[in-house]
Parts: C-alpha cells; structure tokens; sequence
C-alpha cells in the first residue's frame, strides 16, 4: 500500500491544494506581525506632515517622473549609509501615499536630501544639471520655474491626506492651504519638498 505522502504526490491536484495551504500560512505569519508592529506603523518622534508647498512638490516630483531615476530608499548596508546616511525606517513612510520608494538609481538616492544643499543650488541644477555637475546625465526642467500655482486643489489635497491616511493636518492647515502656495512656482514648490525630505529623523 502507498504511504501518505506518495498519495499527495502523485496527486496534482491535491499536491497544488497543500502547496498553496503551506505558501499562505507562511505568508500570513511573515506579514500580519508588521500590520501590528508600532515600528512600521507609527511616524517616527518629530516627522511632520507636508506643507501644502511640499505636497504640491511632491506632486511635480511624481509628474515628471523623478522617481523613473531617484530611489528614497537607503539601505541598511554600510556602502548606502557611508554615502546618504542614516538608512530608512519606515516610521519615515507612514504618511506617504503613495511610497515613492522607487527601485532605479541613474541618479542617487535622495531620501535624505534635505538639507544637504542650498535652494540656490536645487534651482540651478533643475534648470540645468550641467551648471552645477558637468558630468551629469539628468535632464533640465527649466519650465518649472515659469509655472505658477493657483492652489485650487491643494485644500483638497491635505484633507483627503487627513480622512483617508490619518495624517494629523488641523482644519487651519486646510484652510490656509490655498493661500500659501498660490503664486508660488512650481520649482518653489518642488525645491520646499527636496528640502524636506529625511529630516525628520536625525
Ligand atoms: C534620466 C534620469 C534622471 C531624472 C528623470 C531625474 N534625475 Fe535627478 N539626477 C540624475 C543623475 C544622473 C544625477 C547625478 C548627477 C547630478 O547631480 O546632476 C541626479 C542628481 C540629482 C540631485 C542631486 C542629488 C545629490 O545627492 O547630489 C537631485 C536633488 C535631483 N537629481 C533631483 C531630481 C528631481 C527633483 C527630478 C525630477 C524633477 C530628477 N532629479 C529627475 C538623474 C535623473
């Protein structure tokens, strides 16, 4: 007589029904402890949510596709700290929707920018990499810079981040929304949030 296990293995079907039982349980018992684990679900000390100036950049940012070459995500091996510092923990993304982890490096990391230059500098190289890194491969985005915001969208913005993702904006955030970012240029927007970025966490 066959033993058991020759049974489930000669049975296809029945031998796909337990793999898929034993994929799952393990899945479960990788994934559910992070839904729970207050280091993955709660901002670290000092993060702050985006100012309406920040989230408008943040918005230019995934519009021209900085995130195709720029991940904001460091690693926790020494050859990323050496080089971007701290790596990132995700008590730095629970506000962040969507991530823009990204995955391709043409440039580098930029999950800690802030900071690290002056606005100056960020409008130059937008304008023109070339001025500031004459080896550089990344394209201008000189247009940044005559686009003006009107802010009708941005109240908008901040409170669908409040209802639906929990971020902490008061009802005065909201409302001064659209006057603080309205005549303001894109690369003002977009340079507020490059300096924002990895600041949080010391
Ligand atoms: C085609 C790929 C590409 C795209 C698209 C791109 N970049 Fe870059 N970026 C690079 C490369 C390569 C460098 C390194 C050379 C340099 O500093 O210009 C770089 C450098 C940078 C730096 C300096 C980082 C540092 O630590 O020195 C910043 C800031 C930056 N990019 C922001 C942006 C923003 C914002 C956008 C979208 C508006 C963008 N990049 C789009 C390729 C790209």
């Amino acid at each position: 007589m066959a033993n058991k296990h020759e049974i489930v293995e000669k049975n296809i079907g029945l031998l796909a029904i337990f793999a898929i039982i034993a994929i799952s349980f393990g899945t479960l018992v990788e994934i559910t402890p992070l839904m729970f684990m207050k280091d993955t679900t709660e901002p670290v000390k000092g993060l702050k949510p985006y100012t309406a100036l920040q989230m408008e950049g943040r918005d230019i940012y995934i519009r021209e596709g900085c995130v195709g070459c720029h991940s904001q995500m460091i690693r926790p091996f020494r050859s990323e700290t050496e080089r971007y510092g701290h790596y990132s923990v995700a008590g730095e993304s629970v506000w962040e929707h969507p991530f823009l982890w990204g995955s391709k490096r043409t440039g580098p990391d930029l999950a800690r920018v802030g900071g690290r230059y002056s606005d100056e500098w960020h409008r130059v190289h937008l304008i023109n990499p070339r001025l500031v890194v004459p080896e550089s491969n990344m394209p201008g985005f000189p247009w940044l810079e005559e686009n003006v915001l009107d802010g009708e969208l941005t109240a908008k913005k901040l409170s669908i981040f409040k209802e639906y993702y929990g971020v902490p904006y008061t009802d005065e955030d909201i409302a001064n929304a659209k006057a603080s970012v309205a005549g303001k240029t894109e690369m003002e927007a977009l340079i507020a949030y490059l300096q924002s970025l990895g600041t949080a966490l010391k």
